[in-house]
């Protein structure tokens, strides 16, 4: 198999981070991400879908962070993980910003969505355009993700080898969204997939037993598994052992939740919107690190999300 192509002092995903996502924040983007950035959080989800997703927002946030140390910018950047979609066609609406001209065919769709994702990272809204390639900070994507598989399994084979194709130039790596198990395996395992998927994120639902047989395959198969909707469970919020640690602690069982699920190797989408529950996640997860060995948060963790 080919190996991803890392690239020497470039971030990797990291089995187990939290993951700022920006999906709804719309004109708040650049203000929360910048603050996430400014209190620990490194790895960003955004998608090229200006209906629900800010890129050039999010973009003016990484960008306005790394700055502030101008002469280590270059290093600030290579820190942060960066990672956006390629919505498909059905997705935007006649009205939305178009990433790509959805009457050419999904090759370049993709290659389109993913230049103007770049473009958007590194928009200026002052001069309202995106400096060409030497004046980018941001000057590549760390993944590229299918946000969710197209309508017959050979066209997201298809989508995927162009996925593919963009690594290591354009993106770092890539991954699929919304994908189940014998559909993630078929493509896997194809053999016109040399450059395999690094990342997989998907809807965290109880009624899935938590995508537990998805998050197996990952696993076993060195695929970053993120977690999104994880908060909506509200059975997890509400269980009792969570409670007693949430009463023994400071810490609230959203921000357990999301640190112990980190404990299953799962990087976990954290979408607040609120300072202080940055911060407390923040803490949240070190605090985990550190009483892990100690304690039978491992076991905890294991018998709420197998
Ligand atoms: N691939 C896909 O199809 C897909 C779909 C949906 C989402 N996503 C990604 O996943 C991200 C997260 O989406 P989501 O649906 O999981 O989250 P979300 O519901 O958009 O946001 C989390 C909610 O939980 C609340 N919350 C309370 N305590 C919290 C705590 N300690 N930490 C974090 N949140 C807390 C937040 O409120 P406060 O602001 O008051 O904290 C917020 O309302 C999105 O932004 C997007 O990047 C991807």
């Amino acid at each position: 198999m080919k190996q991803h192509p890392n690239v020497a002092n470039e971030k990797v995903p990291a089995a187990g981070e939290l993951i700022y996502g920006t999906a709804f924040r719309f004109d708040d983007t650049t203000t929360l991400v910048y603050k996430a950035l400014s209190l620990g959080y490194r790895n960003f989800d955004l998608a090229n879908w200006s209906k629900y997703y800010n890129e050039k927002g999010a973009g003016v946030g990484i960008r306005t962070w790394c700055e502030e140390d101008h002469e280590k910018r270059e290093h600030r950047r290579r820190q942060i993980w960066v990672q956006t979609k390629f919505t498909p066609a059905k997705f935007h609406d006649a009205d939305d910003e178009q990433p790509f001209d959805a009457s050419k065919s999904i090759p370049d769709q993709i290659i389109e969505s993913a230049t103007s994702s770049i473009a958007h990272l590194n928009f200026d809204p002052l001069q309202q355009s995106s400096p060409s390639d030497n004046g980018r900070l941001i000057k590549y994507l760390d993944a590229i993700l299918l946000h969710c598989p197209l309508e017959e399994a050979k066209l997201t084979l298809l989508a995927c080898k162009v996925l593919e194709q963009l690594v290591p130039e354009v993106a770092r790596h890539w991954g699929v969204s919304n994908i189940g198990l014998p559909l993630l395996r078929w493509v896997f395992e194809h053999e016109e997939i040399i450059i395999k998927p690094k990342v997989v994120q998907n809807r965290f639902l109880r009624s899935n037993n938590y995508d537990l047989e998805v998050r197996k395959y990952c696993s076993e198969k060195d695929i970053t598994y993120q977690a999104f909707g994880v908060l909506k469970n509200r059975e997890l919020l509400d269980n009792s052992v969570i409670r007693r640690i949430s009463s023994e602690t400071s810490f609230s069982p959203s921000s357990l939740v999301l640190g112990l699920l980190t404990l299953r190797g799962v990087s976990v989408l954290d979408a607040t919107t609120d300072e202080q529950h940055m911060k407390d996640n923040i803490a949240c997860q070190a605090w985990i690190f550190e009483n892990v060995g100690t304690s039978s948060l491992r076991q905890v963790a294991e018998g709420l999300f197998g």
